[in-house]
């Protein structure tokens, strides 16, 4: 039989994560990936549970997958369907109502075991099911990631998250914050760094909660940890998403002004800048605590570009709440945001609030937001331009000849790639800004990593 598997993934940066480990895990088994379900044997989407939307894409999806696996039914070929991610998890055999053709249904935590489940599943006339959370470390058992890396790394340190902020599902889908032990993630870094990667971003729902298990055998902090990864040789740059504000403690803050390779740009969700819509959402802080924060971070690192994510809608808000978020979007200043229309997730306290927002208020509040939210984005990016700075290959630009890199503030920056490959830290002069992308040309002389 033939083995090509095709993986779609949707959502989070650890969901990218999750895929490549999944694709590994099979590629012990024979598995090699390919490029469109067209070719594929074994399709797996890796969903996203996050928003409504993304939940009614999977199944539309599956829709079409469905269809397409008939057509190559009739000219005899197989096909395999398999779900995974948060979809899969938070749906469970519900799954095989709205989709009763699927083969595979798999959590979050049960990864490793794919190649047994598929086993199952061609043993078997049902689908097989791993939605359960195990009491094992899925890492445990997962294949040491192998091959080429890119220059950019992905290393989740912590899943899960206990703070139930009343609209997410991530606590019901994920589970319990989990940490892993320092060990694990320093050898992985050093596999990664040796295999070409220059910068390692650090992943975890609640990733500043992290405290895992040091070689002392006493508990670390995410600044501990970031310490220790600065130590080890080749690390170009540090990055770790996504924080949760109350996990802002003084080590961490402080580790910003203190570790060279932690690049100036922190994603910090603040959702809303309105104290009662917070409390609504159980986030445990006010606005005047997150902009305390901020400051504190900035008196550290002037040079700090912040990013974040918005809910606008939210039971209960009225337009002066709403008010009071664009007011701590103009006082605080985003260089990047993303930004959602609440939307009511089954099983969380806020879908049974009193007081949900009109679709069309939440869609004209959204439009505002954006507005200002663009605005800033594109005000940040114009102030680059006619400065030097250093700028990290990621890879293939958008025209032939083309690179695309990235400034310390997560700027993409178009570029004539003579002589350069992915790797490289250049020294480049921002001559132009578009609204998500700068575009630049090499200067002389070297400049490294560091404050701007
Ligand atoms: N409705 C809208 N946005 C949500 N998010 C999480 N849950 C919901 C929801 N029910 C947003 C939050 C979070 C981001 C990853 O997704 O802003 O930070
Ligand atoms: Fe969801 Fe809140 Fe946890 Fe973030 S901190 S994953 S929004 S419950």
């Amino acid at each position: 039989m033939s083995k090509r598997l095709f993986i779609r993934t949707y959502g989070c940066q650890m969901n990218v994560y999750d895929s490549d480990r999944m694709a590994e895990s099979l590629a012990a088994h024979g598995w090699s990936r390919v490029d469109a379900p067209e070719e594929a044997d074994l399709v797996v989407l890796n969903t996203c549970h996050i928003r409504e939307k993304a939940a009614e894409k999977v199944y539309s999806e599956l829709g079409r997958l469905k269809r397409l696996r008939a057509e190559r039914a009739a000219r005899g070929e197989t096909m395999l369907l398999a779900v995974a991610g948060c979809v899969a998890q938070a749906e469970g055999e519900a799954m095989l109502e709205r989709a009763p053709f699927v083969d595979l249904v798999v959590g979050p935590q049960a990864y490793h075991r794919l190649p047994e489940l598929l086993a199952r599943r061609a043993r078997e006339q049902w689908a097989a099911f791993a939605t359960d959370f195990p009491v094992e470390s899925k890492f445990d058992h997962l294949p040491e990631r192998s091959g080429a890396s890119p220059v950019s790394a992905y290393l989740t340190v912590q899943e899960g998250c206990d703070k139930f902020c009343t609209f997410c599902v991530v606590p019901y889908t994920r589970g319990a914050e989990t940490s892993r032990p320092v060990a694990a993630i320093l050898a992985e870094a050093r596999r990664l760094l040796a295999s070409g990667a220059k910068e390692l971003v650090l992943l975890g729902q609640n990733v500043n909660a992290y405290h895992g298990e040091g070689p002392d055998g006493r508990s670390w902090s995410l600044a501990r940890l970031l310490g220790a990864l600065a130590e080890l040789d080749g690390v170009v740059r540090l990055r770790y998403t996504t924080s949760h504000p109350k996990d802002m403690s003084e080590d961490l803050i402080e580790a910003h002004g203190r570790i060279p390779q932690l690049v100036p740009h922190l994603h910090l969700p603040v959702q809303s800048g309105s104290d009662a819509v917070l409390e609504a959402m159980n986030r445990g802080y006010t606005a005047e605590a997150y902009r305390r924060i901020v400051e504190r971070l900035r008196a550290v690192r002037p040079d700090l570009a912040l990013s974040s994510d918005f809910i606008v809608g939210f039971p209960g808000e009225r337009e002066t709440d709403f008010e009071a978020t664009l007011d701590l979007v103009r006082t605080v200043g985003f260089a990047q945001a993303y930004s959602f229309k609440y939307s009511a997730r089954p099983g969380t306290p806020a879908q049974v609030m009193r007081g949900q927002v009109k679709e069309a208020v939440k869609a004209e509040r959204l439009q505002r937001l954006q507005a200002l939210l663009a605005e800033q984005a594109r005000a940040f990016n114009e102030a680059t331009v006619g400065r030097t700075v250093p700028v990290l290959i990621d890879g293939p630009g958008r025209h032939p000849g083309q690179l695309v890199g990235r400034t310390p503030w997560q700027q993409p920056v178009h570029l004539d790639g003579t002589g350069l490959q992915p790797g490289d830290l250049v020294t480049v002069t921002i001559t132009g800004s578009h609204a998500h992308s700068l575009a630049g040309r090499r200067a002389a002389g070297a400049t490294g990593e560091g404050r701007a």
